[in-house]
């Protein structure tokens, strides 16, 4: 398995970040894709990355991190993802749900990291959140040009299918368990095996039956799991099958 949303370095792992690491390898985690999404993660996404082998950080800046300043943040990435080797540009893209502030910022901001991810030839891992929309008209206007994936995908399954139509990957997480999501249980059945990733999101949405506690990359088996029971194929192909989509995507 290949989780391919996780925040391993997230101070919630502090006092037992090896036991994870563990934990995911028996579980038959070969590759983590380790997601920054400020300029304080990206830095420890890329330390912790040179740890240990079995992750590749990525870089990025989350919509949260849209302000009057954004010029100014963006030209910092830029310099920090020049010096450093990273697999994808996110998480990023558009959060509508807390804050619209900073809503044209936050426009601005994704547009200039697709912008970079198209330069660079780098996937890029979109966080879209009550902007389904939006966050698809911007990706839309780069007309196939942008490659990349809708991490933890909630919307509907017809606009996943445009996504694929673009080159999009789909990424599913944690809800994916959840008995009442009829939403992402629909995605699943809908969309290609060629284009369907599987995360975890760690620590954030643990999959069933650890929902609400803290999530690991070892608990992407449940999110495999469950993938496998809604399309009725055997879990070893779909293990095989989005090892080998994560690998085309990230180049890893
Ligand atoms: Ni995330």
């Amino acid at each position: 398995m290949i989780d391919t949303h996780s925040h391993l370095f997230d101070e919630e792992f502090d006092l037992d970040r090896d036991l994870c690491i563990k934990r995911a390898i028996e579980a038959n985690v070969k590759k983590i894709i380790l997601v920054g999404f400020s300029k304080e993660t990206n830095l420890k996404a890329q330390e912790l990355a040179k740890k240990y082998n079995i992750f590749f950080p990525t870089a990025g800046l989350h919509p949260s991190e849209a302000n009057s300043n954004y010029l100014e943040e963006f030209e910092e990435f830029k310099r920090f993802a020049k010096e450093n080797k990273i697999y994808a540009v996110g998480e990023c893209g558009l959060d509508y749900h807390w804050d619209i502030t900073y809503k044209e910022e936050q426009k601005k901001l994704f547009r200039l990291q697709c912008e970079y991810a198209i330069e660079n030839d780098l996937p890029i891992i979109v966080h879209s959140r009550d902007a389904q929309q939006d966050t698809f008209d911007i990706i839309k206007s780069y007309n196939g040009k942008l490659k990349g994936v809708m991490h933890c995908y909630s919307g509907s399954k017809e606009l996943a299918k445009e996504y694929v139509k673009l080159g999009f990957y789909i990424s599913l997480g944690g809800p994916l368990t959840f008995k009442n999501a009829k939403e992402p249980k629909e995605v699943c059945i809908n969309t290609p095996l060629d284009r369907l990733l599987i995360e975890t999101d760690c620590p954030y949405l643990a999959p069933t039956p650890f929902r609400g506690k803290r999530n690991e990359s070892a608990y992407v088996k449940y999110v495999l799991e469950e993938m496998a029971k809604l399309k009725g194929i055997p879990i070893s192909i779909v293990e095989d099958e989005t090892e080998s989509n994560a690998e085309r995507l990230f180049k890893i």
